[in-house]
């Protein structure tokens, strides 16, 4: 097992990596203090590991809640739900509350772990291979508005991110590869090595072998992780790991959250901000070429949905609450393993990127 610290603003927290951790007994019992536990998860995730995940607990309250699966349950009034039942149990301000799940159940339960009592202990046990390297890292917990993703959320870190490899032996490909994204865009805004290591073991991640896949992870998080500890609210590097997330954001917008995973978006959006990156003079067009031909190896897509006009997209972006007065904001690649803000990008120069 390999453990990280993240130092965050009000306490230093862990994260393991290894396997066999959703049944770790001792190690999940460290982060209880009390003697309730409440579990958050989906029906999906459920079915595959809540009994075996409530056996840690023997001997304590421990009650749970199951919600239906898919982004579209990421909202208040799901938000509600886990107030509810925690209430209805007598849960106190020592219990600890689990996200078990992927981002979604993560995201949703830390915010309602943010506001129960002003905030109560909190575990995230992330099982998708995104959730493992992104969303449970960095204390961004956030539900839907039904106008816009993430609108209404809080920084919250959790007391312990415990990562079980092993449960993404159920996960299906095409989140797994989400995933993969997200580990490849770590490797190019902090890591040339990193992602030649990635370019060069792409048919052993694809086969999930376990030791290149405990790599990838270790790595991905250790980049998070540092990030996260050097700019917890955002304030400068952290907006790096939004690297292709503005043309993200807008497709999955377009696409009505419904098409394509949150990986697939992001592995579109890099491709387009490299281009943006060799537009801009930085980097040269056969390190896009590399960046495309990795991701379309490890299943990603790597072009624009048909169903997206570039006027859709431009007026899109102009809406992501990451957009300055000024004009579009982009993360750049300055070169390989090292990014960069770029201010005020006129939308004609977007339009040129995405005609390309
Ligand atoms: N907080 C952050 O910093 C941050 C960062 C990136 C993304 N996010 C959020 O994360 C969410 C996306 O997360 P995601 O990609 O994990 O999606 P998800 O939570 O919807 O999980 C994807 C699918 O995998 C299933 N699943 C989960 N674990 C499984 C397992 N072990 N075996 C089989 N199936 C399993 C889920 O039920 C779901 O159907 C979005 O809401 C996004 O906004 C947050």
């Amino acid at each position: 097992m390999h453990t990280l610290t993240i130092i965050a603003s009000n306490h230093t927290y862990p994260i393991y990596i290894g396997r066999g951790l959703l049944a770790n007994q001792a190690l999940l019992n460290q982060y209880i203090v009390g003697n309730q536990v409440f579990v958050v998860t989906n029906e999906t995730v459920a079915k595959l590991y809540l009994p075996l995940f409530l056996t840690n607990f023997d001997g304590k309250q421990c009650d749970y809640i199951v919600l239906p699966d898919g982004e579209a349950y990421k909202n208040i009034a799901n938000w509600s739900k886990i107030i509810d039942a925690l209430m209805s149990k007598k849960h106190r301000r020592s219990t600890t509350i689990i996200a078990l799940g992927g981002g979604v159940i993560g995201d949703l339960t830390g915010f309602a772990a943010a506001c129960y009592q002003r905030g109560v202990n909190f575990l995230q046990i992330p099982t998708t291979l995104l959730a493992q390297v992104d969303s449970s890292i960095g204390g961004k917990t956030a539900v839907n508005h039904p106008d816009a993703k993430n609108m209404i959320g809080a920084f919250y870190p959790p007391q312990a991110v415990i990562i079980d490899i092993d449960a993404l032996k159920t996960l299906p490909k095409r989140e797994l590869a989400a995933g993969y994204a997200e580990i490849i865009k770590h490797a190019l805004i902090a890591d040339p090595e990193f992602f030649a290591w990635l370019e060069k073991n792409q048919q052993q991640l694809l086969n999930l072998e376990a030791d290149s896949l405990e790599k990838a992870i270790l790595r991905s998080c250790e980049i998070k992780a540092a990030i996260v500890g050097r700019d917890e609210f955002e304030q400068g590097e952290r907006a790096f790991l939004n690297f292709g997330h503005t043309f993200a954001h807008a497709l999955e917008a377009l696409t009505g959250y419904n098409t394509l995973l949150h990986g697939e978006a992001v592995a579109i959006g890099m491709v387009m901000a490299c281009r943006l990156s060799v537009e801009l003079g930085y980097i040269s067009p056969t390190m896009t070429e590399r960046v495309l031909a990795l991701l379309s190896a490890l299943d990603l897509p790597v072009s624009l949905p048909v169903v997206c006009s570039i006027e859709q997209i431009v007026n899109e972006m102009q809406h992501d609450k990451k957009a300055t007065d000024a004009g579009l904001r982009f993360i750049v690649l300055e070169q390989l393993g090292k990014a960069k803000i770029v201010e005020n990008i006129s939308t004609q120069q977007v339009r040129t990127i995405l005609k390309t």
